[in-house]
């Protein structure tokens, strides 16, 4: 009897920090992967010892990429996390966020479209909410973002349902709150240029390659007088996208999702569960708010929970932390990842194979 053909995904930005954890998810869980990723933000280097898939250096403005993608691979469905991801510079730099967020997903759609594939699952944000009236916030809650990032991606929210009703495609969207964390192997995590996000400034504080960190605004109406937000490990994110692909693969509605841990934490809380994880002191240097910062974004994120079964298997902020630290100590070590690009598949180490391997999902 012929074993049945595995599922074949299309991983767009796939070589950058939530990508690069689903694909290799993908791969242990049996899918074969092709990953795209025009290489802007992504990191050869750290995927490319870690995966079977076959990895393109390519952009999704590219429609005869596209094409010749579709045309010469049986693709299945698509999991969409290519996009530019700074607040700031899409303020500074709007047409760039809505060239590529919102082109370059029409012109995925596209060439999807073109060839039959309509199956799709988006990485969108909890910054299509803009200021929450109410908290926590759910789907149900009105979107009116406050910047061109996040008006990008409500825009291709908008695109998906619009093409769903016209052509029947199917999209699962996810609203992440704020990623955070690495593979708890330590082998993959975080690595923007310019880094934005609080956890690894923390981080990078801790290894001196920071001298402070800033907290920006302590007389907020919180407990602490810091923001507090909602901090979700990039792990459970990847599990939650191999759930939204089960459910689009098993023919079910297109559907939207807020992923989010439900507890906040605030800049206070994660700067101290910091300093216990490293054992080392973290200077930080208190400013005034910034414009536009929320004094408290949380996700309700129970629908995920309720209708693809998802629960975050690592909501603790200190194994959050921890796995991050894991990951920094070994990305500020360049021999380790020289020693890793020996290693390439198939001949990754067994322990190194072990460490790499989550637990099954149920
Ligand atoms: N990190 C977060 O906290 C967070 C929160 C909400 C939503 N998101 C969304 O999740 C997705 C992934 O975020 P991330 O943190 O992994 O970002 P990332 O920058 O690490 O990954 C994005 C990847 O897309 C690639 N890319 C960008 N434009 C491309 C193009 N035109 N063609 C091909 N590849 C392209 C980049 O090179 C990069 O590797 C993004 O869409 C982002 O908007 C992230």
């Amino acid at each position: 009897m012929a074993t049945p053909s595995k599922p074949t995904i299309l991983v767009t930005g796939g070589a950058g920090y939530i990508g690069s954890h689903t694909a290799l998810l993908l791969e242990q869980e049996g899918y074969d992967v092709i990953l795209l990723d025009n290489m802007v933000y992504g990191h050869w280097d750290i995927i490319a010892p870690l995966l079977q898939a076959k990895i393109i250096k390519g952009d999704i403005g590219d429609r005869a990429l596209l094409d010749f993608i579709f045309a010469t691979q049986s693709i299945d469905a698509v999991i969409h996390f290519a996009a530019y991801a700074y607040v700031g510079e899409s303020v500074a730099q709007p047409t760039k966020y809505y060239r590529n967020n919102v082109g370059g997903a029409i012109n995925l759609l596209e060439a999807m479209l073109a060839a039959s594939v309509k199956k799709i699952v988006f990485s969108s944000t909890c910054a299509t909410y803009g200021v929450p009236d109410t908290t926590p916030i759910t789907e149900e809650h009105p979107q009116n973002p406050i910047n061109p990032y996040g008006a990008s991606k409500l825009m291709v929210e908008r695109i998906l349902a619009d093409t769903g009703a016209a052509f029947g495609l199917k999209s699962v969207i996810f609203r992440y709150f704020n990623a955070a964390g690495a593979h708890p192997s330590g082998l993959l995590g975080e690595d923007h240029h310019p880094e934005t996000h609080l956890i690894p400034l923390v981080l990078q504080t801790a290894l001196g390659s920071r001298e402070a960190i800033s907290i920006f605004g302590t007389d907020y109406p919180t407990q602490d007088g810091t923001c507090i937000r909602d901090y979700i490990h990039v792990v459970d994110l990847a599990e939650a996208h191999i759930l939204g692909l089960k459910h689009l693969l098993q023919g079910k509605d297109s559907a939207v999702f807020n992923l989010s841990n439900g507890n906040g934490s605030s800049v206070q809380e994660v700067i101290e569960v910091s300093r216990q994880v490293t054992g080392l002191p973290i200077r930080v240097i208190e400013c005034d708010r910034r414009p536009g910062d929320p004094p408290v974004l949380i996700g309700h994120s129970n629908k995920a929970r309720v209708i693809l079964g998802w629960r975050p298997r690592y909501p603790d902020l200190s194994d959050i932390i921890s796995h991050a630290w894991a990951w920094h100590q070994r990305r500020h070590r360049p021999s380790d990842f020289s020693q890793m690009n020996l290693m390439r598949n198939p001949n990754l180490g067994e322990d190194e194979r072990e460490s790499l391997t989550c637990h099954p999902l149920t």
